[in-house]
């Protein structure tokens, strides 16, 4: 038998004013796109922005549905965008921001299980590391460097990759 220990590495900041240029753009932009997203069932609305290594921003946000288990994530909706816009195109960098309608929100939020999974794919198609912004009406911000932080042994059809 063998045990392991597996670390994490994040950021949290009180505010955008810390931020990278860029990151404080992208999280405004994952704002702005929160605005759009048709949550009437949760009221729980959330925005993301995707940047690409070439500048592009591709936004989602979350896409709900009366027959509950259709709608989808803000974060899937941005990436699975990027992707069918620019097949070949590298992600850099995911914003998400969490903006409920009724409600005021403790804390940021991060992708969900799913999303993850969704994520560290399209960091391996991408080849390079996702920075990924997690913002919300609350203010705090949590951030890491690369999709594998948020997802510890995600599944890969590849088994001859290491899973984390
Ligand atoms: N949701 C997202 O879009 N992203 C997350 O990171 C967490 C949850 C959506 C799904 C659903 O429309 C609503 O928020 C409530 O779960």
């Amino acid at each position: 038998m063998k045990s392991n220990t597996v670390e994490i590495q994040y950021s949290i900041f009180p505010d955008s004013s810390e931020l990278l240029e860029e990151e404080r753009l992208l999280l405004e932009k994952a704002q702005e796109a929160s605005f759009s997203a048709y949550a009437p069932y949760s009221k729980f609305r959330v925005g993301a922005a995707v940047l690409l290594q070439s500048g592009e921003v591709v936004l989602g946000n979350n896409q709900e549905n009366a027959a509950y288990p259709e709608g989808l994530c803000a974060e899937r909706v941005a990436l699975f965008s990027a992707m069918a816009q620019y097949p070949q195109g590298k992600i850099k960098a995911l914003a998400v921001y969490g903006n409920p309608t009724d409600y005021p929100l403790n804390q940021y939020v991060t992708p969900c299980g799913a999303c993850r999974q969704v994520l560290m794919e399209c960091e391996q198609r991408s080849g390079n590391n996702i920075r990924v912004l997690c913002g919300g009406t609350a203010g705090e911000i949590f951030a890491v460097d690369s999709a594998k932080h948020l997802l510890p042994f995600g599944f890969n059809m590849d088994l001859t990759k290491e899973s984390i």
